[in-house]
């Protein structure tokens, strides 16, 4: 089904930040700093999604298995806390399982669910509305497709609200950009709304490493994809040999930092001015922080935005959690 011919079931906004990403310019930048980066969403071309799509299936990425778990069980009860027929608000495309579960949950306990999606592919959020209004019948999607925070400064607060952020996405947002982003999801809301969070927890570092660190190299071939995206779309030729995937936890940052290592010097021309780029023996580039959160550091955030934690929700060896907030009157 395209999602366009769902009898007025489907509705579709696009802001122009869903073209106004510049991977040149970016790139450029990052690869020019004193620390060379390259932001992570650049991570998510076609080929790095169905990359991600592979990771979220290794026995060593076990975040997903621990989060539909946690769902699993709960769902019933953080549905009913809603206590009228739900709007689901998601940061991300809806195309998962995860999300899934809640809608039937909303759709069994009060017989039909509004369901927005705000996502920076087009693509990705038609595919995945055409397969949400093809299963169900009693469901109303709306997709805003552009960049989070552009797309929730729009937002026009609906009542009964259940926001989503699963998955640990928030831990690709260090620091400010973290708070900043729990901010703008505040904004979104009326007071009494409520907002899911799943993320990942600090625990011993050798099992946070593992995750990142899989024997069949997927999360290397994810990281270094980066990289054939610049050749492919900036008419670059980077040899990918020539770079090593690393990644470790990191005390300071809280984060597994992980980066791109050049083996040896090299000099590289990108894009359309073919404006050459150099790299040294052993310098590295970053490409992505997953932050690690403890309890404490999610409750102040949210205090720090204007939500009140209602449930704090976690397995047996507090790997992962999902956490029920509440945006307070303020
Ligand atoms: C999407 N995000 C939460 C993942 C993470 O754990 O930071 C991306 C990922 N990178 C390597 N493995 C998974």
């Amino acid at each position: 089904m395209n999602p366009m011919e769902s009898n007025g079931r489907y509705r579709e906004r696009i802001w122009e930040s869903h073209l106004a990403a510049d991977f040149e310019r970016d790139v450029l930048a990052g690869l020019r700093a004193p620390q060379k980066a390259i932001s992570s969403k650049y991570l998510y071309d076609a080929l790095g999604s169905a990359l991600f799509e592979a990771i979220v299936l290794l026995p060593e990425y076990d975040l997903p298995r621990r989060e539909r778990a946690l769902l699993k069980q709960h769902a019933t009860r953080i549905v009913e806390k809603i206590g009228k027929p739900p709007h689901l608000l998601e940061l991300g495309g809806g195309s998962s399982e995860k999300t899934r579960m809640l809608l039937e949950e909303a759709i069994a306990q009060y017989g039909s669910v509004r369901y927005t999606t705000i996502d920076i592919s087009l693509e990705a959020v038609r595919t995945a509305a055409a397969q949400l209004l093809d299963t169900y019948p009693q469901i109303t999607v709306e997709a805003l497709v552009g960049d989070y925070f552009q797309v929730l400064a729009d937002v026009e607060p609906r009542s009964a609200t259940l926001a989503l952020f699963l998955g640990s996405n928030l831990g690709n947002y260090p620091g400010r950009r973290g708070s900043d982003l729990f901010a703008a999801i505040h904004a979104a809301l009326s007071p009494g709304d409520m907002f899911l969070l799943g993320v990942d927890l600090r625990k011993e570092r050798a099992a946070m490493e593992l995750a990142y660190n899989d024997a069949l190299g997927v999360t290397a071939a994810f990281s270094k994809n980066v990289l054939a995206r610049i050749n492919r779309e900036l008419g670059a030729e980077i040899d990918l040999a020539n770079f090593r995937y690393a990644s470790s936890f990191d005390e300071a940052t809280g984060s597994i930092e992980a980066y791109l290592i050049a083996e040896r010097s090299a000099t590289y021309a990108l894009g359309a001015g073919h404006e050459s780029i150099d790299v040294a023996a052993g310098e590295r580039v970053h490409i992505e922080s997953s932050h690690k959160f403890t309890r404490e550091e999610v409750r102040a955030m949210g205090e720090e935005c204007g939500f009140v934690e209602r449930e704090f929700l976690t397995d047996d060896d507090d790997a992962f959690a999902l956490i029920l907030l509440e945006r307070s009157p303020r």
